[in-house]
């Protein structure tokens, strides 16, 4: 993404640059921190949006926007598959549990005490998928991924294959206007806008 950011076409005054933010700052004259889906991947990432709120300088904006969906079935069953007898071995701590993001209370407080003023809010997107597994589909590309690295390529497969059998269930599909094999599958965000005061 970053790289191709950099070789499009883009105003001057823009640039690009990779980094970890697990060990990023703010530099000290940023107006705006905006963050799309990303801090749920970062372990402790409460303590440092925290810490980025408090580097920031009076006036300046921060707009982030985390999946509120580690609760929904998709994720919820991966971790039943995963602490089942077949694969609690060697899945043990593999996969992150309910609360590893917060509640958009938690969010606001967050703000609130860092003296921002918040807006905060979610809301719960029903996206139409198409496929014969779609959920499956989705969470490769996410939630399946720490499980892909824990396993042999075999292992996986089979994960996979229990995992299939099990979500099913909870997302029905049903035919489409055009014939098509379509399944409703809620997701849940939460957005933060804030502006510090000062
Ligand atoms: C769901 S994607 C969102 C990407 C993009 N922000 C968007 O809205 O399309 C999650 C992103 O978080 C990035 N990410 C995960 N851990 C990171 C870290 N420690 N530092 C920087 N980026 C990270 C991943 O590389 C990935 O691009």
């Amino acid at each position: 993404m970053i790289r191709q950011a950099s070789r499009s076409e883009h105003e001057p005054n823009l640039g690009f640059e990779l980094a970890d933010a697990l060990h990023w700052h703010p530099e000290p004259d940023t107006d705006l921190l905006f963050s799309n889906a990303m801090l749920q991947w970062l372990p402790g990432h409460r303590e440092l949006l925290a810490g980025w709120l408090d580097e920031l300088k009076p006036g300046a904006h921060v707009a982030i926007q985390v999946p509120g969906n580690f609760g929904s079935p998709s994720h919820a069953v991966m971790r039943q598959v995963a602490d089942g007898a077949a694969w609690a071995q060697k899945l043990s701590g593999v996969l992150r549990h309910d609360d590893v993001v917060g509640e958009p209370e938690e969010y606001q407080r967050l703000l609130l005490q860092a003296g921002y003023q918040a807006n905060v809010w979610e809301t719960t997107y029903h996206q139409v998928m198409v496929g014969e597994d779609p959920i499956l589909d989705w969470v490769r590309g996410t939630a399946l991924l720490p499980v892909k690295a824990a396993l042999d390529a075999e292992d996986y497969r089979r994960f996979e294959d229990d995992y299939r059998v099990q979500i099913s269930a909870h997302y029905p599909s049903f035919t489409g206007p055009d014939g098509t094999k379509v399944t409703n599958f809620p997701f849940r965000r939460i957005f933060m806008i804030g502006r510090k005061l000062g």
